[in-house]
């Protein structure tokens, strides 16, 4: 089969790697890929827009697009590509709601009983800032929409509330605050049935220790300590069943990948956000354990035949730790040159490339904030975290700097 994946980032270059080794696939090709990709998967680029994906899946036979990033589900890639008898790895657009709009989900939740922090939306801020004066504080404050993990804000103090809604334009929506471990959970949904890919933690501030501003994610663990399997049962149950019956209710099954936020609070876990793709990432650190052919799940996943798929995953730990450009979660400095990629793959460790291209003289630069991401497998934490950072040590990268804590304690 030819397959095309959308995106050109870790998780997609994690997702071309795991395809490559498909003895089913036939040609691979990635839009707009990276340098990174490009070593597995012919790089295309296409016009935006879902017409241009559709016509080049038409002219090139291609038997199932994988769709990466959430921008284009929650246009209707999907939709298209199926309009066209296109096979697609993703929710329609009406199913990627559960990540475009907080306020759907929230509603969703309150109809299904699903636990959730309460909440309340508005549609403008100085509704919310009567309702942020009548709470205890602290409250979560978030904008309704895609916002790529920069929209929320987690206020203490009354000054901090108002300031952040005076930032927000369009609707928001105000949470409860919720305390305990955070663990991301994967679930492949065909409509009908689920299949769960196992869990990660994600580091999303910037700094050492869990401090400085959010980012996309600075590195992963897989599967998440804190998620045992009791409260991964639970928060199956408790949470993605009910979502993905409402939604076949509604009308709008669920197909693709759920990948649930969640906090493990005193009571149980509670849903925080849903994104409706792979996480990035916690895709590379999936991709590692999976032993089985990653084709077989996505097509199963894509014709309704999850019931019967039975993946292998490996024992081990996955650990990955994203080198990031200077000044990221701010305006990148692009364009420097990072060499010793191939002295870190000799270590074991895999390197995906998240922004990265490569110049006429065959050098990699740096073209985004998230630019590598150094991925290793061990028997537990500290032999997969040992394991990464001896391949990120082996990177030579001037321009570049990581968290030195993930997988620590
Ligand atoms: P989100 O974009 O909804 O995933 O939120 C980003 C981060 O904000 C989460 O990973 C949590 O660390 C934090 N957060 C979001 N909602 C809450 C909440 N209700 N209580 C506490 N922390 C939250
Ligand atoms: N790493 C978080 C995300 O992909 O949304």
């Amino acid at each position: 089969m030819n397959i095309l994946v959308i995106g050109g980032g870790g998780r997609e270059h994690a997702l071309c790697w795991k395809l490559r080794q498909s003895a089913k696939v036939d040609r691979l090709f990635c839009a707009p890929g990276n340098a990174g990709i490009a070593q597995v998967a012919e790089c295309v680029s296409l016009d935006p827009g879902n017409a241009a994906v559709v016509e080049f899946a038409q002219t090139n036979d291609i038997g199932l697009v994988v769709i990466g990033p959430e921008q284009p589900l929650v246009d209707g890639l999907a939709d298209a590509l199926r309009a066209a008898g296109i096979r697609a790895f993703g929710p329609s657009a009406a199913a990627a709601r559960l990540e475009g709009s907080k306020g759907f989900t929230k509603s969703l939740c309150a109809r299904a009983n699903i636990p959730t922090a309460a909440f309340a939306r508005f549609d403008s801020a100085d509704a919310a800032r009567e309702y942020v004066a009548a709470h205890d504080l602290p409250v979560v404050i978030k904008a309704d929409g895609l916002a790529a993990g920069k929209g929320v804000v987690i206020a203490t103090t009354a000054a901090e509330a108002g300031a952040a809604l005076d930032t927000m334009a369009g609707p928001v929506v105000i949470e409860a605050f919720l305390t305990g471990p955070e663990a991301s959970l994967f679930v492949l949904c065909d409509g009908t049935d689920l299949l769960s890919l196992g869990s990660a933690q994600d580091y999303k501030r910037v700094g050492d220790g869990d401090t400085g501003p959010n980012t996309g994610g600075m590195g992963a663990v897989a599967p998440a300590p804190a998620l045992t399997a009791v409260l991964e049962s639970r928060a199956l149950t408790e949470i993605v069943a009910p979502t993905v019956a409402a939604m076949a209710a509604m009308g709008t099954p669920f197909t693709g990948v759920l990948f649930a936020g969640l906090m493990l609070t005193p009571t149980g876990p509670q849903l925080i956000e849903y994104n409706v793709r792979f996480g990035d990432p916690e895709c590379e650190v999936l991709m590692l354990r999976l032993e089985s052919d990653p084709l077989d799940l996505l097509v199963a996943t894509c014709d309704g035949t999850l019931a019967a798929a039975r993946p292998v995953w490996r024992d081990d730990t996955a650990v990955t730790v994203v080198m990031a450009a200077e000044n990221y979660p701010g305006l990148p400095v692009t364009g420097t040159v990072i060499a010793g990629i191939d002295a870190a793959e000799a270590t074991g460790a895999v390197v995906f490339h998240a922004g990265t291209a490569r110049r006429d003289d065959g050098a990699v630069i740096a073209t985004g904030g998230r630019v590598l991401a150094v991925t290793a497998i061990g028997a537990d934490v500290g032999e997969a975290r040992a394991a990464a950072y001896a391949g990120v040590d082996k990177i030579d990268w001037p321009g570049g700097f990581c968290r030195r804590d993930i997988g620590g304690e």
